[in-house]
């Protein structure tokens, strides 16, 4: 690899992880979702210059790619077209290079870091790519607006999930609570009135596109049963937003309920998070659902501040890998 400048150019971003609230796989097929974000789990993008390095000729040969929890390090040049973050930042140059013709970057490498469980439904693709193309765009001198670097990360997430919806970069990129219809402007909100959430990680992961896909396989086979849950889940996420909107957000526990119970009826979820939900019923929670893809990954549950510590032990104790407390606001 070139050498490192000592100095860090204006090339810094962050993004958050996400959990949806209501509305995952329904989501899908056109009903909405809400989601959130969620600050304690983050990745994070810096983007260093290099020295100018005799190499071969061309810009992708300048750019270095370092996914240090991956441990991988490579240029530009050698990454695959679904390779996702080298997409992040071919979509990011060409928009720099559309609106700059002539114009050439200096050297450099974005180096990428993160504390967001990867394949656990904490959205960690899609804030890993929000960071890279934040800070490209920071360091390239574009001014890119929310709905812009999540057009862009929704080009990677196709690579990483097949047939996305489109909520995890959403919300990720608006870094705001949104209500999510596929297809739709975005809608992000602020909360009338906060609430928190455990988030208890099964430590199990299954990708989301797989699960996407059994649910796709098991709509076609039975086409009117399906479309009837989805429906239901649909009601249960306007019912849910309502209820956020005018701050009675107390009485969202038998709407997680309902809608966990759902997520059973379309075979997406696993004992294991079965289990933490009815942990966390028994040691406080008002209501607890799975929460992304399921068959794994992370359940959240809704609680009354003072038991969120209790509700987080019980978790841990009864299989969780890790258990972590959120405020949405
Ligand atoms: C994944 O976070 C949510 C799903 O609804 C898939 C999607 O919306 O693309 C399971």
């Amino acid at each position: 690899m070139a050498a490192l400048s000592n100095e860090l150019t204006p090339g810094q971003a962050g993004a958050s992880g996400k959990v949806i609230l209501f509305g995952e796989h329904a989501v899908v097929y056109g009903q909405p979702a809400l989601a959130v974000p969620v600050a304690e789990v983050k990745a994070t993008a810096v983007i260093t210059t290099l020295e100018p390095a005799p190499a071969p000729a061309g810009l992708e040969t300048a750019i270095w790619i370092e996914a240090r929890d991956l441990r991988r390090r490579y240029r530009l040049s050698e990454a695959s077209l679904n390779d996702p973050l080298a997409a992040a930042v071919r979509l990011t140059l060409a928009k720099y290079q559309s609106a700059a013709p002539a114009a050439s970057p200096a050297p450099f490498a974005l180096v990428l870091s993160s504390t967001i469980p990867i394949g656990s439904g904490l959205g960690s693709g899609a804030a890993v790519c929000t960071a890279a193309v934040r800070a490209l765009g920071a360091f390239l001198g574009l001014a890119l607006s929310n709905a812009e670097v999540s057009a862009i990360v929704y080009e990677t997430e196709k690579l990483l999930h097949g047939t996305p919806s489109g909520i995890d970069n959403t919300v990720i990129a608006y870094d705001q609570p949104v209500y999510f219809v596929r297809g739709q402007a975005p809608v992000p909100f602020r909360t009338a009135a906060p609430f928190t959430l455990v988030i208890g990680d099964t430590g199990l992961s299954k990708p989301t596109r797989l699960v996407v896909g059994e649910v796709r396989l098991a709509y076609e086979g039975e086409p009117a049963r399906y479309g009837a849950i989805f429906e239901a889940i649909g009601q249960i996420v306007r019912q849910a937003y309502a209820l956020i909107e005018s701050g009675e957000t107390d009485r969202l526990g038998p709407l997680m309920k309902q809608n966990h119970a759902l997520l059973q009826e379309i075979g997406v979820s696993c004992p294991e998070l079965d289990t933490l939900v009815a942990r966390a019923l028994e040691a406080g929670a008002l209501g607890a659902k799975l929460s992304g893809g399921g068959r794994g990954g992370n359940m959240i549950a809704l609680v009354p501040p003072e038991a969120a510590a209790g509700v987080a032990a019980a978790l841990e104790a009864h299989g969780a890998r890790r258990a972590l407390v959120t405020e949405v606001k």
